[in-house]
């Protein structure tokens, strides 16, 4: 199958491509995502397939707005439509109940016209999406083409990170056509994202809401609105054996190049001379770095890159990913990094970079 690179033009042949059950690459704010259409069963286990990505990692839905939310989920908190006004369309992704079918609704589905695609499940949302959880992930997206999609498909959108299982997520097309080339039948190009990191995952059902990905949305900005929220321990440490984090997502290996990333953090001159100290000088030396200390690793050998200005952490979440990807366009055998504090979208960005090291990360 040769993979088609869509304009923007041509967002109604993506939608298309959903509604007769196959996959499609779709712009999103944050990164690309492998879309299908989320009620069709046999269309999302493409996903699994085409990422290679194990069956008990949940999708999330990518729905027009909050006004879809009470067809497949129910006991919505009064929280859900106050993050809702606040924060969608845009990089926030919410945990909640599942709708289950009535007793009616369940008959009725064996006397009606059956397809291969229709499913018979207790809940409204298919089980392949949920991983069989009683719990399932609603995200409305910002990208006005991933939104002329999901308005075009009039279905839920099933979509994980477009990138192959354990790659570092793509933000442009190009990046998702270097895993999905001959996978899939199209990727529409939507531009360069614009957060460049996933969306924040904040889990509704229990209290006090529970933060299981940092992302777009800060942590600040859930706790204005929120008051106290918990960080799940998987956001900033490694799970132990046997230990099961809440989003099933966090415990995969993840956003990993081939060569192995040592993170540095603490005061950026710091942790840039750090890293100068321990170079090889030789090029299998891999550096990212803040823009300033580019001039620092000018005599290097291997590939220095750049991660943006050390106080503009927006840009470094917007490189993040792209940077991995193009260390892995190179011959490198180690890869430092420096790494932006906690606060605002640092904590995203340094969770991703901590990920990659496998939390191999070194605190100055
Ligand atoms: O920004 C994003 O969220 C992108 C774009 C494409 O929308 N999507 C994305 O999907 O990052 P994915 O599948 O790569 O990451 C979703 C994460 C996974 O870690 C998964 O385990 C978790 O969400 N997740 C999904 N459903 C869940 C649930 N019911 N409870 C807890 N975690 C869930
Ligand atoms: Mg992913």
């Amino acid at each position: 199958m040769k993979t088609q690179i869509l304009t923007p033009a041509e967002a109604e042949k993506a939608a298309g491509i959903l509604k007769g059950g196959g996959l499609v690459g779709i712009p999103t704010e944050t990164v690309y995502g492998l879309g299908a259409d989320g009620m069709n069963p046999v269309a999302v286990r493409g996903i699994f397939q085409a990422k290679g990505r194990p069956q008990d990692n949940p999708l999330i839905l990518h729905i027009w707005s909050a006004d879809w939310l009470e067809r497949y989920c129910e006991d919505i908190p009064d929280t859900a439509y106050r993050l809702a006004e606040r924060f969608w369309p845009g990089p926030l992704t919410m945990v909640l109940r599942c709708k289950k079918r009535t007793p009616q609704e369940l008959e009725e589905l064996k006397t009606g016209p059956v397809c291969s695609c229709t499913h018979f499940g207790p809940r409204v949302i298919p089980d392949v999406v949920t991983g069989g959880l009683d719990t399932v992930g609603m995200r409305c997206p910002a990208h006005p083409l991933c939104r002329s999609v999901i308005r075009l498909a009039q279905t839920p959108v099933a979509a994980p990170s477009g990138n192959t299982s354990g790659r570092p997520s793509p933000t442009t097309a190009r990046h998702m056509l270097e895993d999905m080339e001959g996978k899939i039948p199209a990727i529409l190009d939507g531009g360069p994202c614009t957060v460049g990191v996933e969306s924040t995952i904040i889990d509704l059902t229990c209290d006090p809401p529970r933060l299981l990905r940092p992302g777009g949305i800060t942590l600040e900005q859930l706790r204005e609105v929120l008051g106290e929220v918990a960080v799940d321990p998987a956001v900033t440490r490694q799970m132990g054996e046997g230990e099961k984090p809440r989003a099933p997502g966090m415990k995969y290996r993840h956003y990993a190049p081939k060569a192995p990333v040592t993170a540095i953090k603490g005061e950026a001159a710091q942790s840039a001379a750090y890293i100068l100290n321990r170079l090889s000088h030789t090029r299998w030396d891999g550096v990212i770095c803040f823009e300033e200390f580019l001039p620092l690793f000018a005599e290097e050998e291997g590939p220095i890159l750049s991660l943006g200005p050390a106080g503009d952490k927006g840009e470094q979440a917007r490189r993040l990913f792209d940077a991995l990807r193009a260390m892995d366009r190179t011959d490198v055998k180690r890869i430092w990094a420096q790494c932006p504090d906690d606060g605002g979208i640092g904590l995203a960005v340094s969770n991703r970079l901590n990920k990659a090291a496998g939390f191999h990360i070194i605190e100055l």
